[in-house]
Formats: C-alpha cells, sequence, structure tokens
C-alpha cells in the first residue's frame, strides 16, 4: 500500500475565469482522475490580475500581494478538493500548481507566474510543485506549451493520428503522429479575444455562452483578414503566446477607422479562433484523422462548428472521448508534471518547446 498515492493538480490560465483543481490517483498502472471542481477567482482578484498584465505603478507591491491572495485561493480549493474526495491532506504526495502567469517573454528569458508556493505549502501542508515553465526558458525554450507530452501520455494511438488541441484563453495543439515525432505549439488567440468583446459590449457577461452571440453574427472576411495577418499565426514553431501580445489593445488597434457591428465582430473573432487553429493543423499535420479538444473552447458549440467546417474530412470530438473531461485535462497535466519533478523525470519535449534538451521542471517547496 502506497502511502501518498495521490497528486493534486491546479490550474488557473489565462482566461482568469478561475482555479480549475483536480485529484488523481496514481497508485495504479494508470492514473485516475479522483476528483475535480472549479473555483472561480474573487472578483477583485480577477481585476487585479488583470491590471497586471501589463506595466502599471507599484507594480511588484501589487504583484506579490496578489501572489498571496492566490495562494490562499488555491489552498481554499485544495481543501475543497479534499474534503469532497475524502482523502487526508497527508496522502497526498504533492500539489503541482501552475499559477497565474502575468508575464510570458522567453525570448527576454523570463517568464512570470504569480502565487505564493510557501504559503500554499504552509496552509495545506502538503508538498508544492511550482514555477514549472522557467527551467525550460533557462534552457534556451519557450517554456510553452508544457502539456504536450502529458497529451501523448494520455492521448497518443499507435494507428491513428491524432492532434488535441486545447482551447483555454490562448490555443495550443499537440500533434500525435502514430511512430512519429509528438510536436505542439500556440495557435494564436483561443477565448481571450472573444470573452473581452462580449464583457465590452455586454457588461456583465464573462463570455460569449455556447458562442450564441457569434453565431447570430456575419463574419466579416476583410476583417478576418487583417486579424489573421498578424505576424504570430506564420512564425514556425517553436513559438509560444499569451496576453502580452493578444489583448484588448490588440484588437482595438485593428478595429480603428471601421464601423463594423459589435455582432459581426464577435463572429469574425470566433473564425479567427477557428480559422487559425485549422490552418495550424492543416499545416503541421495535414494526414490527420482525430481532432480532440480540451479546455473551455470545447464547450463553445458554435466554436466547435466552425472548427468542424475547417477541418473537413477530420473527426472532431471532445477529449471526453478519450476519458478525459476537457476542463480538467490542463489541471491533470500539472499533477503529472509534478509526479515527474518528484520523480526527476523530464516534463519537457525539447522539440516542442526548444529548449536544449529536456529538463526536470519545476521548484519543489517540502511539505
Ligand atoms: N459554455 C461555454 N460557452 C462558450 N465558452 C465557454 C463555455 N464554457 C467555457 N467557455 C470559455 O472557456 C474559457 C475558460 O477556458 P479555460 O480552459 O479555463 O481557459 P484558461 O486555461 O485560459 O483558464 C472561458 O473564459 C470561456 O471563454
Ligand atoms: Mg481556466
Amino acid at each position: 500500500m502506497i502511502e501518498q498515492p495521490y497528486f493534486i493538480g491546479l490550474m488557473t490560465g489565462t482566461s482568469l475565469d478561475g482555479v480549475d483543481a483536480v485529484l488523481v490517483d496514481v497508485s495504479g498502472a494508470t492514473p485516475i482522475l479522483v476528483a475535480a471542481q472549479g473555483q472561480p477567482l474573487p472578483a477583485a482578484l480577477r481585476e487585479t490580475l488583470l491590471s497586471l498584465q501589463a506595466s502599471g505603478p507599484d507594480e511588484i507591491d501589487r504583484a506579490w500581494r496578489a501572489g498571496v491572495q492566490l495562494a490562499e485561493c488555491y489552498a481554499e480549493a485544495v481543501l475543497a478538493l479534499l474534503l469532497r474526495a475524502a482523502v487526508p491532506a497527508e496522502q497526498v504526495a504533492a500539489i503541482g500548481n501552475h499559477g497565474q502567469t502575468v508575464r510570458h517573454r522567453p525570448e527576454r528569458g523570463y517568464t512570470v507566474q504569480l502565487g505564493d508556493q510557501a504559503r500554499l505549502a504552509e496552509l495545506t501542508g502538503i508538498t508544492v510543485v511550482g514555477d514549472f515553465r522557467s527551467r525550460d526558458v533557462a534552457a534556451g525554450g519557450q517554456g510553452a506549451p508544457l502539456v504536450p507530452a502529458f497529451h501523448q501520455a494520455m492521448f497518443a494511438d499507435a494507428r491513428r493520428h491524432r492532434v488535441v488541441v486545447n482551447i483555454g484563453g490562448i490555443a495550443n495543439l499537440t500533434d500525435l503522429p502514430p511512430g512519429g515525432e509528438v510536436t505542439g505549439f500556440d495557435t494564436g488567440p483561443g477565448n481571450v479575444l472573444l470573452d473581452a468583446w462580449i464583457a465590452r459590449h455586454q457588461p456583465g457577461q464573462r463570455y460569449d455562452a455556447n458562442g450564441q452571440w457569434a453565431a447570430g453574427g456575419k463574419v466579416l472576411p476583410d476583417l478576418l483578414d487583417l486579424l489573421l495577418a498578424e505576424a504570430y499565426f506564420a512564425l514556425p514553431a517553436p513559438k509560444s503566446t499569451g496576453r502580452d501580445l493578444f489583448h484588448d489593445g490588440w484588437l482595438t488597434r485593428r478595429l480603428t477607422g471601421r464601423s463594423d457591428a459589435p455582432q459581426d465582430v464577435q463572429a469574425t473573432l470566433a473564425a479567427l479562433t477557428a480559422q487559425s487553429i485549422a490552418d495550424a493543423i492543416l499545416l503541421q499535420a495535414p494526414g490527420v484523422d482525430e481532432v480532440y479538444v480540451c479546455g473551455g473552447g470545447a464547450h463553445n458549440a458554435h466554436l466547435m462548428h466552425a472548427l468542424g467546417h475547417a477541418l473537413p474530412g477530420v473527426g472532431l470530438a471532445s477529449t471526453a472521448e478519450l476519458g478525459i473531461d476537457p476542463d480538467w485535462v490542463e489541471a491533470y497535466a500539472f499533477a503529472w508534471l509534478a509526479q515527474r519533478c518528484l520523480a526527476r523525470q523530464p516534463g519537457n519535449l525539447p522539440q516542442v518547446t526548444g529548449a536544449k534538451g529536456p529538463r526536470v521542471l519545476g521548484a519543489i517547496w517540502p511539505a
């Protein structure tokens, strides 16, 4: 009997929609997702984190205070998860906590995920593994995406050529050719622009539920071309991105001098997400059989329809079909990466991130 059969994964992504927490039992031949839950971020903290996405006054103090508050949210999520699963903290080997990205600048040698990990260890009594991206960046990599190794472990098939697409705030893909090399990169915006645009025009709406607002608008082909002309889309991999590039201002600059109906802009933004993902898939994996989607975008029926339309003849489904609910794949990945760290096994794929070699990812705050 293993004393600590469990790992916890925590994810707070670019969308700033909340903390995703999963409890995984790793004692068997294959890991089992025992419990999962989402917890929204307090509105004031969300606003602070949004404001910290760009330089501003008193930034260090605001950032570190937000880190303390984040740790308190993470601890709440962990304790609620353990309560729900009726698992005592002592049976958890470690929490893998991604943290909240506020800067992603691998080209300058750094990426910043907030979250006071020492405090999380203190509040939970559980070992915490965090700061997963910095080592890959220090080794010359993008530090992102880090989920492809996990996608390979969970979703690869010996015969069928699969691509996994995570549509969070930013979208990223993992190409899983049978017998071939796994690759992956950030394709560009997922939900981040869609969320920002609907929040601006329909105050109180955090996102376009099921893409209904977008579905009632019409795609503006000239605007779509303008948006797709962004240089990032044509960059070769390895590449990664975030709110540093795709934010409100990026969109506002491109809409200057135009007077499009807001709903048509939303329809065009949905088309931008679908088209940029489909283009990346067709370029990277022209022989793909099946595309599996995870992340919140998997719930956007309009977006999924648009993606299916842009990928004729390709099977399109959510990762639920492969046994993992699309909402929990990323948090699950950080539980997996924490396990890799404690076992001193590499977590990055150098061909994905561009790092000089495989690296053990993460820093450890012992219980
Ligand atoms: N029912 C839904 N309809 C449309 N979009 C949704 C729905 N559910 C979630 N989303 C989108 O998914 C986002 C959250 O996705 P998530 O995978 O958590 O991203 P991140 O990793 O960036 O936090 C929300 O901000 C929203 O845009
Ligand atoms: Mg999220």
